[in-house]
């Protein structure tokens, strides 16, 4: 049984053979209806627009139908049910699982317990694969992945898209360029983890220091969620912005992309700008979604 749980699971070639997939449905070069026997459980217990939504759209072009569960008030979580016999029961009812749930691990976890197949649509502040592929699928749309350079700005302590997408690119040869907050740093571990597999990692204070040199900024917000007090989320809050004033020198090529929601990183004067494409994908959730759907499934 085939689970995307994170991508430390996955070598370059799954990743490359999942982006081509996900380029042909993109394309339309699919049979209609390719899964029109299928049903997909869409456990979401954290908030999310674009990931559920995009999965339910991607199922239902695939000729498929989705059920769910939208917060853990409306489940039988409050009655003291665990993650794993929820996990069990709803695998009796579908063909797969795409869950979204606060805690690291809930992902791993549930796969353990479930008879079908589990993707991880976000594990607290884990893993998030399917975001990757999509961040991933972007990038390659305007430039070849292999030796570009990366900046990951924001939250990296606790955002897991930025967590996904770097242990990603250490398969591409990227260069990343880290700017964190105080305290919002990528966890020791998870940077020591990427040196190991070879990738070099450039830490800034800035964003201005490095902005020249990249191909990619990768904005993210403050997880405030993850925050242990309010008080550590307003010693960070709104210290940095994108502004359109940042952007003198930059390469041409530069991508600017965010998994969204924004929450005043980027000012939206920066959206009329050639370099703002994370409208663009976010609607490439769509075709990465059709294809992780279907490779588990087919
Ligand atoms: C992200 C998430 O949930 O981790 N959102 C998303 O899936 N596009 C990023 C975020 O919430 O900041």
């Amino acid at each position: 049984m085939y689970h995307i749980i994170s991508i430390r699971d996955f070598e370059r070639r799954d990743l490359d053979y999942l982006l081509d997939r996900a380029q042909e449905f993109d394309t339309g070069d699919y049979r209609p209806g390719i899964l029109d026997d299928k049903l997909v459980a869409l456990l979401f217990f954290e908030p999310s627009t674009r990931t559920r939504m995009s999965f339910a759209t991607a199922m239902a072009r695939l000729g498929g139908r989705s059920i769910g569960v939208d917060s853990v008030e409306a489940s039988s979580i409050v009655k003291g049910e665990t993650l794993a016999d929820t996990i069990r029961v709803v695998g009796g009812y579908v063909d797969a699982i795409v869950l979204r749930h606060p805690k690291e691990g809930a992902a791993r976890l549930a796969s353990e317990f479930a008879s079908v197949p589990v993707i991880n649509a976000g594990d607290g502040a884990g893993q998030h694969p399917s975001q990757t592929l999509l961040d991933l699928y972007t990038i390659r749309q305007s430039m070849p992945i292999d030796g570009i350079d990366v900046g990951l700005l924001g939250d990296l302590r606790y955002g897991r898209t930025a967590h996904s997408l770097a242990l990603a690119l250490s398969l591409y040869g990227v260069t990343l360029h880290t700017i964190a907050p105080g305290g919002l740093e990528m966890p020791a571990n998870i940077a020591l983890e990427l040196r190991e597999r070879g990738m070099e990692v450039v830490e800034h204070s800035d964003v201005q220091e490095a902005i020249r040199d990249l191909d990619v900024l990768y904005v993210t917000r403050i997880q405030r969620e993850r925050f242990p007090d309010s008080a550590s989320y307003y010693n960070v809050a709104s210290s940095y912005r994108i502004t359109p004033d940042h952007l003198a020198g930059v390469k041409d090529r530069l991508m600017i992309l965010h998994p969204l929601p924004r929450a005043g990183e980027i000012d939206p004067a920066v959206d009329r700008t050639p370099y703002a494409r994370y409208f663009e994908q976010a609607s490439n959730g769509v075709p990465i979604r059709m294809a992780l759907l279907h490779e588990v499934m087919k």
